[in-house]
């Protein structure tokens, strides 16, 4: 199997004048094609700092991240952009989606921005909007929409380029039991043939259970649960 992410001898510290934060020391860790993992950890040990360095929204202080075996750090931010955009659907706990765009067209978005023609944009959007059961709201706005199918349209978007891997930042850290329940199925849904790999940072044992994979982050270290 190949690696879509892999960690070597990661480290990464805040450096704020003369303070320094060490927040992740050493790190050797692998995402394989079709693997699906759970990260936990308590509030602050350093999970988004984890997904901001494998994203390339961060540079390692020591250590690198390959990404299909390019090392992220060492590209221009253009390639970065682009290798990012090729590889990774990203759900965060806050939905991110743009206000003043309908569902239809956030969701279209990264298919626009990847270059695909505007009429199979708004087909392949529909298609997915209709998957996750929001047919009936696809020209609604962001504000006009439940929380739970906000993240239901961030996650339509996150999976319509059909990335290699999803970074998912407690992404049912805002929502009821019932609508993470119905958020994280859906995930699995949409990934039905295991085509896209999964790092799910969260909070919620019955969400990490179903990963394949369960690793704690604690005290600058990743370890298998
Ligand atoms: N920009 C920053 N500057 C300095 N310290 C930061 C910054 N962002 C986060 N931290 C610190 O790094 C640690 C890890 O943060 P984070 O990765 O957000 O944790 P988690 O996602 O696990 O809650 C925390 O102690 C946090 O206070
Ligand atoms: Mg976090």
């Amino acid at each position: 199997m190949s690696n879509i992410i892999e960690c070597r001898s990661l480290s990464f510290s805040y450096i704020d004048g003369n303070n320094q934060t060490s927040v992740l020391n050493n790190l050797n860790f692998e995402v394989e094609l079709g693997d699906s993992i759970a990260i936990l950890g308590q509030s602050g040990c350093g999970k988004s700092t984890l997904l901001n360095l494998i994203a390339g929204l961060d540079s390692p202080s020591e250590g690198d991240v390959l990404i299909n075996n390019i090392n992220i750090a060492k590209l221009n931010e253009k390639d970065r952009t682009e290798l990012r955009s090729n590889n990774f659907g990203f759900v965060y706990q806050f939905h991110h989606l743009l206000n003043d765009f309908s569902s239809i067209y956030n969701v279209a978005l990264p298919l626009l921005i990847r270059g695909d023609n505007k009429e199979s944009a708004i087909l392949n959007s529909k298609k997915i909007l209709t998957k996750v059961g929001l047919e009936n709201r696809l020209n609604h706005n962001p504000s006009e929409l439940s929380g739970g199918e906000r993240q239901r349209v961030a996650i339509a978007r996150a999976m319509v380029t059909e990335p290699a891997c999803i970074l998912a930042d407690e992404p049912t850290g805002n929502l009821d039991a019932k609508n993470a329940k119905d958020v994280l199925e859906l995930i699995l849904e949409l990934n039905e043939n295991n085509t896209t790999s999964l790092l799910i940072v969260t909070h919620d044992l019955s969400i990490a259970n179903k990963m394949n994979r369960k690793l704690t982050l604690s005290n600058s270290k990743l370890v298998d649960i």
